[in-house]
């Protein structure tokens, strides 16, 4: 479960790209999807576990409260009140909370990312929902033959069924489709480089790669709630 590195605070600036290529170059936002899905549920107060600077919290509309935590300093800073630092597998929140916890694309940094699903089910009042999204494995095809995704501890193959290890009521999103268009050679290399790609890698595809290429994404939404005894 190599290559995942814990670079928010050391380069805060490669997340930031990935971000700017991502909304600059998609044509779905799980910022917009989750939002709506919130808004649905009628939360009035999220935790955001791994908030880096905001992405949901800006996709929300006025109103809810939406409480943002993140392990990274530089990621803290540059997220709008209210936030905490904290780590996801020791929340510094009582039991029953929140009406809704989100931990979008960030599982997969923890060893043992059920420690940190326990903690949002503790913090989750009775009949709260968790929303968790996952990359999959087999994400961004058209680049593999540059650079593969390393397997983590939460890819999207096998985030339902280590959900379903906590919570008893589970329901998977998943999407599989051409939803982001690279227009150019800067564009393939910097979300290379926002996904963690070494420099190598990323030089290599934007100099060979005919653009513009559509990448097809692959990926879910974790839904859930109840806690299993
Ligand atoms: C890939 S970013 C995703 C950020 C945001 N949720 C999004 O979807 O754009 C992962 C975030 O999780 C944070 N993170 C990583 N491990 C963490 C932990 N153990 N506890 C809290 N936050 C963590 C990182 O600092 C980073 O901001």
């Amino acid at each position: 479960m190599g290559g995942v590195v814990f670079d928010y605070d050391s380069a805060p600036e490669r997340y930031r790209l990935g971000m700017a290529v991502a909304r600059a170059s998609s044509t779905a936002s799980l910022y917009e999807e989750v939002s709506s899905r919130l808004v649905a549920l009628g939360a009035r107060r999220t935790l955001d576990v791994g908030c880096a600077d905001g992405a949901l919290q800006s996709a929300l509309p006025p109103g809810p409260l939406v409480v943002g935590l993140d392990a990274a300093a530089a990621m803290v800073r540059a997220h709008p009140p209210p936030v905490v630092r904290g780590d996801a597998a020791r929340l510094p929140f009582a039991d029953d909370s929140f009406d809704a916890v989100t931990a979008l694309n960030m599982l997969y940094h923890l060893a043992d990312p059920c420690a940190a699903l326990r903690e949002a089910r503790r913090v989750l009042r009775a009949g709260g929902t968790l929303l968790a999204s996952a990359i999959a494995r087999s994400d961004s095809p058209e680049l593999a033959r540059f650079w593969r995704r390393p397997a983590t501890s939460f890819d999207a193959e096998e985030a339902p069924a280590l959900v379903a290890e906590v919570f008893d009521r589970v329901t998977v999103e998943r999407w599989d489709a051409p939803l982001l268009t690279l227009a150019d050679a800067a564009a393939v290399r910097d979300y290379l480089l926002g996904r963690q790609a070494p420099p190598s890698a990323a030089l290599r595809a934007a100099a060979e790669l005919p653009t513009p290429v559509r990448i097809t994404k692959r990926g879910a939404l974790v839904i859930a709630s109840g806690g299993c005894a």
